[in-house]
């Protein structure tokens, strides 16, 4: 099956990275939003990342304009109807993914494939609810979408072959590399990412040495682009508290067992860069204040 038409349910950090890659991979692409405002700030995010691949030389200015013209926004799921594709990125709230779908499956045609952009959740919780689990799966982008190479293609037990091939070619020509992966919680990179970044707020509990240390420890020991809390900072509090319960509460295994620090910074409110604070301080912009505040 070949796929021109996109549909991007969610206007926010992730769903507008995504919007904005398929629009520049040549998609004809709609974007829904629950209201005009969430449209206009999530482009307001899609102009502000081309300037950056623009002042990165990785596009022409020509080539950012025909990109933000092959975007639209709506408010209305029925303007979904002749997608051949929809990417949901909603929030991570199994109830708000389903509620979606439901509405979806009722207005596209049965061979649009539907994605979910979940980090966490089970793809086929949301596919059993629909009437084409075979033509349902996970497309797990990474932060910052534009910039990040590799989407995970997730596929569900009811996920078919056919699904799965349309999907690893739609990512190729996104120009990511896919990897695909089966329906498992945080499936490959969050399954391995969430207990070292774990590990490194016990370690910081257990006074092994300050968040700048562990950050540049690991930035200089193992070349990573971030340091653990830069990360958590960087992704947010909260999410990675919400991802870690869902893969506790799965696996059991106290590798992915909320350190007790963690759930009081969220309970602090202490989200991240988003909220000016979480192991680091912001300022208004979100750029790093020099010193370290953690107590
Ligand atoms: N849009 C467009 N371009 C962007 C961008 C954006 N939002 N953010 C960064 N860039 C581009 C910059 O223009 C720059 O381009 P050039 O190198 O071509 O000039 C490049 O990316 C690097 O950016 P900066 O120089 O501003 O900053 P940096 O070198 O510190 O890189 C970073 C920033 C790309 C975020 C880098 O720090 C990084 O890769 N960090 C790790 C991110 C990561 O691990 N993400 C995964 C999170 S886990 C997740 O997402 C899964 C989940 O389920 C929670």
């Amino acid at each position: 099956m070949e796929i021109t038409k996109v549909g991007v349910v969610g206007f926010g950090l992730m769903g507008s990275g995504i919007a904005q890659v398929c629009a520049q991979a040549g998609f004809d692409t709609l974007v829904r939003e629950v209201d005009q405002s969430f449209i206009d700030k999530g482009f307001a995010r899609v102009d502000s990342s081309l300037a950056r691949v623009v002042k990165a030389g990785r596009a022409t200015e020509d080539q950012a304009k025909a990109a933000r013209g092959r975007m639209r926004g709506t408010t209305s799921l029925a303007d979904f109807n002749d997608r051949d594709l929809v990417i949901e990125a909603v929030i991570e709230v199994i109830g708000a993914k389903k509620q979606v779908f439901g509405e979806l499956d009722a207005v596209c045609g049965p061979e649009t494939i539907f994605c979910s952009n979940t980090s966490s959740l089970t793809i086929v919780e949301m596919a059993a609810t629909t009437k084409r689990p075979d033509r349902f799966a996970g497309l797990h982008f990474f932060n910052p979408a534009p910039v990040m190479p590799l989407v995970e293609v997730v596929q569900a037990i009811t996920t078919s072959d056919a699904t799965v091939a349309t999907l690893h070619a739609f990512v190729t020509k996104l120009g990511k590399t896919p990897a695909v992966c089966k329906d498992t919680p945080g499936f490959i990179v969050n399954r391995l990412l969430v207990p070292y970044l774990l590990g490194a707020i016990r370690a910081l509990e257990q006074g092994v040495a300050t968040v700048e240390d562990i950050d540049n420890a690991v930035k200089l020991g193992l070349r990573h682009p971030m340091g653990p809390f830069e990360l958590i900072d960087y992704t947010g509090l909260d999410i990675n508290l919400h991802v870690a319960n869902i893969l506790f509460e799965e696996f059991r295994d106290p590798s992915v067992a909320p350190p007790a620090l963690l759930k009081r910074m969220v309970l602090a409110g202490r989200l991240g860069a988003k909220a000016g604070r979480g192991f680091y301080e912001y300022d208004e912009k979100g750029q790093k204040k020099p010193s370290t505040p953690t107590k």
